[in-house]
């Protein structure tokens, strides 16, 4: 009995002592409200203001759970992330009842079902295509759907590492990005494209121009298939590669020849190319030095500014056209770039890309320079629509972070990732388990190229890159749809017919 009046007596004065500590504690928030002179609303509304803080952090969360339909939320819907999740995973990727997607939405591309398509065994799996015939060594690139350009920094190392082991599992290539080339790119043995953004990290001098002799070095790497020259990325276009302080560990300092703990911050621009004329220069003269295939990567502001690339290769002679160009759209991803940038400069996709094609099929450069489509191309019908439109190649970054687990925290520039994919912290990185997500990333490339392959089929050819623009219809805002190759004839009509 005096225990438990013991034990209650106890348990009562806790509970004054925490109301106590409760009340003081909203008298120093109400005080600090009130003298703080930075948020009228706290000011205003001392103590519960806080709240609505807390509710608009907690509801970047929530909404995805709760309240976003299947269709509505950015840069990716939940449908979107799901085809993927379900991919990843190699089990069948079929879903019941019917569609959730809007089909009367203009812009949407419907597909051309074929009255008779090909019988089964009259279809054959995507044939690999050379890049770079004129090299010294040539690239027979096995895959049409590939892993863009991240670089370890922006990206952890197990997520690296996953990635490298995928695209090797897989047959598909991986891109370094710009931040030079880790010990985990090469973990999987898998073909290997070395990307050399503006601040050359990996292959640079003292001066940081580009040294032939680091270049060299990395060209001897067998793995290395082909070289990469960025000049804008869809997501900052007319900026540098950003990488926070807090995600320049020692070793990430060291690959790329910089300082730990200060922001990794590329120039604007290659230094030495400021022409078209420039950049044939700077395309030769890495092909002659790593006898390897080298292309572009850039983001299209206006493709008529890109009809004097196309007409200067011409009159050089189409022997120094970089091997391809890899057109990154406007809504392209990026580890940190601001909003201005992210928002609202470079032509989307869904319009550089058949432009560009055109471009280069004009000048009759089809058969010498690939283009690699990239921009949210994540599911079947996203590549399958690139491919329709004209592109050799598709490549996903963000496609291939939902493979490796990516619930779209929006965090990757803050080291806090809470999936390990893009942060340094051990405790986070350890969510990411290697040896599970590579095959994860491996079963979702195979499950893209698998389904390209259903598209074409359907649209009633044998092989994905017989797909044309007249086997896609877009959706017009008055709700009739028109095939692609009205709305955007091809340079060959002949092939579109
Ligand atoms: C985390 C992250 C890091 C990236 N790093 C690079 C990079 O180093 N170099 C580059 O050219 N592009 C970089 N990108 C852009 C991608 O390569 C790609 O062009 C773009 O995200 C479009 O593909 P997606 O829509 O499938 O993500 C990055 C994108 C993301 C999401």
């Amino acid at each position: 009995m005096t225990y438990a009046m013991n034990a209650l007596q106890v348990l009562a004065l806790l509970f004054v002592l925490v109301l106590g500590i409760i009340v003081l504690a909203v008298v120093i928030f109400y005080i600090l409200d009130k003298i703080q002179t930075g948020d009228a609303i706290r000011r205003n509304y001392p103590v519960i203001g806080r709240f609505r803080h807390l509710f608009t952090d907690l509801g970047e969360f929530f909404r995805q759970y709760f309240f976003a339909m299947d269709r509505e939320e950015m840069p990716f819907n939940r449908a979107q992330r799901d085809w993927v999740a379900r991919a990843s995973k190699g089990a069948g990727n079929t879903v019941a009842f019917g569609s959730t997607r809007n089909l009367a939405v203009a812009g949407t591309p419907i597909f051309v079902n074929a009255v008779f398509p090909p019988l089964d065994d009259q279809f054959a799996m995507t044939a690999p295509m050379i890049i770079g015939p004129g090299a010294a060594i040539p690239y027979k690139a096995k895959s049409i759907f590939n892993i863009s350009g991240m670089s370890f920094g922006a990206l952890s190392r197990p997520a690296v590492e996953a990635l490298s082991r995928g695209a090797a599992k897989a047959g598909i290539w991986m891109n370094t990005g710009e931040g030079g080339m880790s010990p985990y790119h090469l973990t999987g043995g898998c073909d290997v494209v070395y990307q050399i953004g503006t601040a050359k990290y990996g292959v640079r001098n003292k001066d940081g121009g580009l040294s032939d002799k680091k270049l060299r070095k990395m060209a001897e790497n067998p793995h290395v298939v082909m070289f990469e020259l960025k000049l804008a990325q869809g997501a900052k276009p007319g900026k540098g590669g950003i990488l926070p302080g807090s995600k320049v560990t020692a070793e990430i300092a060291e690959i790329r020849g910089i300082e730990a703990g200060k922001p990794s911050i590329s120039p604007n621009r290659h230094a030495e190319i400021d022409s078209y004329g420039a950049l044939l220069d700077m395309i030769c003269h890495i092909r002659e030095v790593t006898g390897k295939p080298v292309g572009v990567k850039t983001v299209i502001g206006s493709s008529d500014a890109w009809e004097e690339f196309f007409g200067l290769i011409n009159q050089r002679g189409s022997e120094c056209a970089p091997d391809f160009i890899a057109i990154d759209g406007g809504e392209g991803g990026s580890g940190a770039a601001p909003m201005a940038l992210i928002d609202l400069v470079g032509m989307p996709i869904r319009d550089a890309l058949p432009r560009m094609v055109d471009l280069r099929d004009r000048h009759d450069l089809k058969e010498r320079i690939r283009i690699i489509a990239a921009g949210k191309l994540v599911n079947p019908g996203d590549v399958a629509w690139a491919v329709c439109a004209g592109a050799d190649f598709v490549t996903s970054a963000r496609g291939f972070m939902f493979s490796l687990g990516c619930i779209q925290a929006m965090k990757c520039d803050k080291n806090t990732c809470p999936t390990g994919i893009t942060t340094h912290k051990r405790h986070l990185q350890a969510g990411l388990v290697v040896e599970d997500k590579y095959k994860k990333v491996a079963h979702y490339a195979k499950s893209v190229i698998k389904d390209v392959e259903m598209i074409a089929h359907s649209v009633g050819v044998t092989e994905p890159r017989l797909m044309r623009r007249r086997h896609v219809r877009i959706m017009q805002a008055d709700g009739s749809s028109l095939p692609m190759n009205k709305i955007r004839p091809s340079y060959n009509p002949g092939t579109d017919m």
